[in-house]
C-alpha cells in the first residue's frame, strides 16, 4: 500500500506541486482577491524568519498588517525583522521568542498573550521541521510530534478565547500534501515502535495530524474560520537540509518560497476564501482532497477525536 500511495503521490505532485503546477494553477486565480487592507488587524505567523513564514509575513505587512512573528532564533529572526519593516515600511512587525518544541513554553507564551489581551485575528501556524532521527525534547516526547503536532494543538487551543474576540477570525495550517500519504496514526504518537525510524513519514503522519485537528477544530469552534493547506514543492531551508537527495533531483522545478505562500496568505487575508466551510485543506487557493484515490487513509470519527483527546491529556500536564 505505502508504495502505491507514495508513487501515485509522486506522480501528482510532479504535476501540481511543482513551479509548473502552480503556473498552471494561478491562471484560475482571481486577480482582486489579495487587494485586501490590512490596517487594523493582528496577525501571528510562526516561523516567520524563513522561507513560506518569512514570505506570508512580508506580504501581510505591505497589506497593512500587524505582525506578530513567532520564532526561535534571536539572530536570523532580528534580521528579517528588519529587512520586512525596510521592505514594507510597516513598522508593526513585533517579534517573540519561543522554541514551539518545548510544550510549557509554547503554553505560557499564549496565556500570557491572552492576558496581555492582545488583539489578534489570524493564527497562521507555518512552523514546521522534518528531524531524520529520532530525537527527544527534554520532556521526553519525540521532537518532530512535539513541534509539528503538540505545538500547533496547544498554541492554536491556548489562543482560541483572543481569537473570539475577533469580528472575522481565522486559523490558518500550512501542513503538507505529504499527509496524503499516511493515516491517521494515534497509537503511536511518539514514533517509538517505528522500525527504522523514517523522519519523511513522521512528518507525513504529523502532517495529517495537523488535518485531522483543523476538521476537529472547526466542528468544535463554529466562530473561527480554520483552514490547513499545502504550499506545494517550494525552495526553502527546511527542503535543502532535510530532503537533501529530494532538492538535488527537484531543484529546478521546485516552487519559489513566494508562491508557496500564495494559498496561506490568501487563506490568511482574502474575503474569498471566507467563502469555503471551515475545516477544509487547501492547494492553489481551492478546497483539495485529503485523500489520493483508493489509498485507505480515511480514519472515522473517533479516531480523530481520540487524536485531540490524547493531545488534551498532553496539554494538561503543563501548567
Ligand atoms: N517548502 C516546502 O516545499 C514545503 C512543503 C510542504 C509543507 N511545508 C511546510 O511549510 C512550513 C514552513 O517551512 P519552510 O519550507 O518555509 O521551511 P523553513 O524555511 O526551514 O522554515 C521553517 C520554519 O519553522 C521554524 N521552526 C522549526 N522548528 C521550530 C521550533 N522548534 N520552534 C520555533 N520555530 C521552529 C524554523 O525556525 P528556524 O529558522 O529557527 O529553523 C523556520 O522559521 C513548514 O510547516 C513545512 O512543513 C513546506
Amino acid at each position: 500500500m505505502s508504495l502505491y500511495r507514495n508513487t501515485v503521490w509522486f506522480i501528482k505532485g510532479l504535476k501540481e506541486y511543482t513551479r509548473g503546477g502552480y503556473e498552471a494553477a494561478s491562471k484560475q486565480f482571481n486577480s482582486g482577491d489579495l487587494d485586501v487592507d490590512c490596517k487594523g488587524h493582528s496577525y501571528m505567523i510562526t516561523g516567520a524568519n524563513s522561507g513560506i513564514g518569512k514570505c506570508i509575513a512580508q506580504e501581510i505587512a505591505k497589506r497593512g498588517g500587524k505582525i506578530h512573528m513567532v520564532c526561535r532564533n534571536p539572530k536570523t529572526a532580528e534580521e528579517v525583522r528588519n529587512e520586512l519593516i525596510e521592505a514594507t515600511g510597516n513598522q508593526e512587525l513585533h517579534l517573540h521568542l519561543l522554541d514551539m518544541s518545548s510544550p510549557q513554553d509554547v503554553k505560557n507564551f499564549a496565556k500570557k498573550f491572552v492576558d496581555d489581551d492582545e488583539q489578534l485575528d489570524v493564527l497562521i501556524n507555518n512552523a514546521g521541521c522534518m528531524i531524520n532521527t529520532r530525537e527527544v525534547t527534554s520532556d521526553g516526547l519525540e521532537k518532530n510530534f512535539t513541534t509539528n503536532t503538540l505545538a500547533m494543538y496547544m498554541l492554536t487551543t491556548h489562543l482560541l478565547p483572543i481569537l473570539k474576540k475577533s469580528s472575522q477570525p481565522r486559523v490558518v495550517t500550512v501542513s503538507s500534501g505529504g499527509m496524503l500519504v499516511q493515516k491517521l496514526n494515534t497509537d503511536d504518537l511518539q514514533f517509538e515502535k517505528m522500525r527504522p525510524f523514517d523522519g519523511t513519514m513522521v512528518y507525513a503522519q504529523n502532517k495529517r495530524q495537523q488535518v485531522v485537528m483543523t476538521e476537529e477544530f472547526a466542528k468544535k469552534h463554529s466562530d473561527i474560520h480554520f483552514s490547513s493547506m499545502h504550499p506545494g514543492w517550494a525552495d526553502t531551508p527546511a527542503v535543502r537540509s532535510s530532503m537533501p537527495d529530494f532538492y538535488e533531483k527537484m531543484k529546478e522545478k521546485l516552487r519559489s518560497p513566494n508562491q508557496g505562500a500564495d494559498t496561506a496568505v490568501w487563506l490568511a487575508v482574502a474575503p474569498a476564501a471566507l467563502s469555503h466551510p471551515s475545516g477544509l485543506f487547501f492547494q492553489d487557493r481551492k478546497p483539495t482532497a485529503k485523500h489520493l484515490p483508493l489509498a485507505w487513509t480515511k480514519s472515522n470519527t473517533s479516531e480523530d477525536e481520540h487524536l485531540m483527546t490524547l493531545l488534551n491529556d498532553l496539554d494538561s500536564k503543563y501548567s
